[in-house]
């Protein structure tokens, strides 16, 4: 084991102290669901919305992670689930300075989503922006569905890489039925803010 050496320290000031001077609860808010099934553009709301209210707010976005941080790895299972590892422990961190951080990322794997959850406990709250397939390939946005059918993109989610909805998460939103101010409704009032 790398870690058999090393020692927690726990520092003088608190999670608990942070979160009174901020006036707020700090949670990981996990977005999860297909490219293009909207949930940069939920997420971008909701972060608006709470940030308006006066919350401190995070945003981690599955581009901007893999532009930066995570710009070593690809789309394997692997590769996503070291992704995916890496964003849960980031979120744990902005959770701990107190900060509400939300997380959009495709995250494909259930035992990946299910590993964040074990870390966070009870501040991490799952939230599947569920759209069909075949919208979400009507949509297109980044035209990454054509060149997946066109075989230009390999290991494409929903095509020829695996996509394991969520069995039960705190909070579904459907951006083919509900408008996406009504998604974002959802999610604060689930939130009680
Ligand atoms: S995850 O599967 O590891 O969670 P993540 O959310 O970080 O994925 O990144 C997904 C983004 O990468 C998509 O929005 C899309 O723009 C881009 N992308 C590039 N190649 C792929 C691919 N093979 N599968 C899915 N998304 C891809």
């Amino acid at each position: 084991m790398k870690t058999e050496n090393l020692t927690w320290h726990a520092a003088f000031v608190t999670r608990e102290h942070r979160e009174s001077i901020l006036t707020q609860k700090s949670k990981l808010l996990w977005f999860t669901g297909l490219s293009g099934s909207g949930k940069s553009t939920v997420a971008n709301s909701l972060d608006k919305r709470l940030s308006e209210s006066g919350k401190v707010t995070y945003l981690l976005d599955g581009d901007n992670i893999r532009l930066g941080i995570n710009s070593d790895l690809g789309f394997s299972n692997e590769d996503r689930t070291e992704n995916i590892r890496r964003i849960g422990e980031i979120g744990k961190l902005f959770v701990d300075a107190g900060i509400i951080t939300i997380a959009c990322f495709i995250s494909p794997l259930k035992a990946d989503r299910e590993s964040v959850r074990k870390n966070l406990g009870a501040d991490f709250i799952e939230i599947f922006v569920d759209c069909p397939l075949e919208e979400c390939e009507k949509r297109d946005p980044k035209n990454l569905y054509k060149k997946a059918r066109l075989g230009e993109i390999k290991e494409f989610t929903g095509i020829t890489s695996p996509y394991e909805k969520p069995e039960n998460p705190e909070i579904v939103v459907n951006t083919k039925e509900q408008t996406i101010d009504q998604c974002v409704d959802k999610i604060l009032k689930y939130l009680m803010l």
